[in-house]
């Protein structure tokens, strides 16, 4: 065993239960969609927890949360976390796993009685999931400068019904600090894998070398809703057949495309009636893929052919870029220190690319970032069957905790 500091499992895990009991659905899992009262909830546990390590706190105009551990000198911080919000099915682990792992870290070190040189800053970012609201990551966005905070203080729910802006109020979290005032020396995000590799191959911990890019489009289309007897097949103008048609012209797409994915994630159809032909049909095309070029091409075959499958029915087809995130590559001296941070802690690990979107790759705009991933099991995410076992997630909070000791000490 080795004599590297390590972290309090049991208080770590008690932490994640008491988390996981706020938006907690009937059959496991949460749902703690952002600026909701369900993370109005969890955003003032953690704070509470803040106060008790005695962090200096901060929350930003678009709803950040900072808790920052003094260092001896006011450098910029090495900041650690990951987000408390979630999907509506969501698991307990995708973000606040993250969160919970930079609380555990701070206390772990302030139990050892280590001064840093540079101040370590915990983050919990406001809206990663962005099914709430659109686009994801969009704290971590805002922060790191690449969208406005007054546009982004407008923006609509999905479903129409409250404003961003608004809701960040309501539940007390529109903070007055400038979010792109943000400085960090580095960012480090602990987080579950959200895929099956780790578990496939039998290893401990992934050291994160990038995120694919990420594109999502709406789709709404508007045909005519007409009897389902009386019609003849050739005079309808069925958004439910344009809207299959590109469905599967996506799944085409994955398999004609090196390391493409495509997910059909939203359907609303109405009049959805058994026997009216589909009137409008509004559906959404999640793309992914580690080269751009490679997405680039997806994203241009699939309009094509969506314009093409349009006019051969005669319906109008409307489509929406929702979110358009290149891929992002980590620091090289920072996916190393994982790997030296892991092999000293004798964990077995790889280098892999993340699948999903995460706030790492927005802060490795402003500071080196990478991430640190743990196994999930039988690969599930965004599910509420979304697990990592206690063993995992110590392997992963240590690498984190010795991480942030070499950068910060
Ligand atoms: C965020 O979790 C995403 O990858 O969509
Ligand atoms: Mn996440
Ligand atoms: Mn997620």
């Amino acid at each position: 065993m080795s004599e590297l500091p390590t972290i309090n499992l049991e208080r770590l895990m008690a932490r994640v239960t008491e988390m996981s009991k706020i938006g907690a659905l009937p059959g496991g899992g949460v749902c703690r969609l952002a600026l909701t009262d369900e993370d109005k909830v969890s955003r003032d546990l953690l704070k509470s927890w803040m106060n008790d390590l005695g962090l200096d706190q901060r929350t930003d105009s678009i709803g950040n949360m900072f808790g920052r551990r003094r260092g001896q000198t006011a450098q910029a911080p090495v900041c650690i976390g990951s987000h408390l919000d979630t999907v509506g099915t969501g698991g307990c682990y995708d973000g606040s796993l993250g969160v919970l792992a930079a609380l555990e870290v701070i206390e772990r070190i302030d139990e050892l009685g280590i001064e840093t040189t540079i101040p370590i800053e915990l983050i919990n970012f406001t809206n990663e999931e962005g099914v709430r609201f659109t686009p994801d990551m969009m704290g971590s966005h805002v922060a790191a400068g690449g969208m406005s905070l007054e546009e982004v203080l407008k923006i609509k729910s999905v479903d129409g019904s409250v404003v961003l802006g608004d809701e960040l109020q309501r539940i007390g979290y529109h903070g007055d600090v400038e979010p792109a005032s943000l400085r960090a020396s580095a960012f480090i995000e602990l987080h579950i894998e959200q895929g099956p590799v780790l578990e496939q191959e039998e290893v401990q911990i992934a050291c994160v070398e990038k995120v694919q890019g990420i594109s999502w489009t709406e789709f709404v289309i508007e045909g005519q809703a007409n009897h389902a007897g009386t019609t003849p097949m050739h005079l309808r103008k069925d958004a439910a057949l344009v809207a299959s048609n590109i469905t599967n012209f996506v799944r085409t797409l994955t398999d004609d495309i090196p390391g493409q994915v495509g997910t059909i994630g939203l359907w609303e159809q109405s009049p959805n009636l058994i026997n009216v032909v589909a009137e409008r049909v509004r559906f959404t095309v999640d793309l992914r893929n580690t080269n751009n070029a490679n997405l680039a091409e997806a994203e241009s075959r699939m309009q094509a052919y969506a314009a093409e499958a349009a006019e051969k029915e005669g319906v109008v087809l409307n489509s929406n870029k929702l979110v358009r995130f290149d891929p992002v590559d980590f620091d090289d001296k920072m996916i190393s220190l994982a790997t030296e941070c892991s092999n000293r802690l004798g964990y077995t690990n790889k280098r892999m690319p993340s699948g999903a979107g995460h706030d790492a790759q927005m802060m490795a705009a402003i500071c080196p970032t990478t991430m640190v991933f743990i196994p999930s099991k039988d690969g599930i995410s965004h599910n509420v069957h979304e697990y990592s076992s206690p063993e995992q997630i110590e392997a992963g909070a240590n690498v984190l905790l010795n991480m942030v000791l070499e950068l910060a000490k």
